[in-house]
């Protein structure tokens, strides 16, 4: 495939969702009418669909194994409907969350055995890993403060601390696993210092 899949990761409140549109705007210069920005789970009417069952507040409890059964239901859709696609068509596709956040989410916080995820990731995606990942990283306490700073926290984002302290902790085991893909981002820094380095990053791979 001729284009290239760059994922965003990590914990709520570290301010990814917000270095996405940045990293937008700085490609979309460099590049235009190539870049495209899509999510998980979501990028499809079926995956929000999805993404509404699995974030719903004041849903009743989900199993860790049926999480995973639904992130991977609709990024299967996703793959198929948009990015596989995309890339197809040459396109920069950034992805707000991926497969690490399963691993990390259902992985690390629930329990759910890594080889499930990977029996699921090797069916699901034909081969297809991001060719880039960013991590943004900060201590749980400091994103849990910034999400409780919003009203409406969904079902996710009502886990508990220890919840988030190991799906932290898978993510950068993952870090560990896999350096030359995976960039961890000091996300606790100001918001400009945060986008510096992601600019280093995207330079350092020739994209800006
Ligand atoms: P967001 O708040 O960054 O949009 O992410 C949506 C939520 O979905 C977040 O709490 C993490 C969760 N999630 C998983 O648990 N597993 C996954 O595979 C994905 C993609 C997201």
């Amino acid at each position: 495939m001729k284009g290239l899949l760059i994922t965003f990761e990590g914990i709520e409140g570290v301010g990814k969702t917000t270095q996405v549109q940045r990293a937008f705007d700085l490609l979309e210069a460099e590049h235009p009418g190539r870049v495209v920005v899509t999510r998980e789970p979501g990028g499809t009417r079926a995956g929000e669909a999805i993404r509404e069952i699995m974030l719903q507040s004041g849903a009743a409890y989900i199993d860790g194994m049926t999480e995973m059964l639904l992130v991977f239901a609709a990024r299967r859709q996703h793959l198929r409907e948009l990015i596989e696609p995309a890339l197809q068509a040459g396109k920069i596709v950034l992805c707000d969350r991926f497969t690490d956040a399963t691993f990390a989410y259902q992985g690390g916080g629930r329990g759910v055995p890594e080889q499930h995820i990977e029996r699921l990731q090797d069916m699901v995606q034909d081969g297809l890993r991001p060719h880039l990942t960013l991590l943004f990283d900060a201590p749980v306490e400091t994103g849990l403060a910034r999400l409780r700073a919003r009203k409406d926290l969904d079902r996710m984002e009502t886990e508990a601390v220890n919840f988030f302290r190991q799906v932290r902790a898978k993510y950068l085991e993952l870090a560990a696993r896999h350096p030359d893909r995976i960039h961890v981002i000091d996300a606790n820094a100001d918001i400009e210092t945060v986008s510096a380095a992601v600019r280093t990053i995207l330079a350092g791979h020739k994209l800006c």
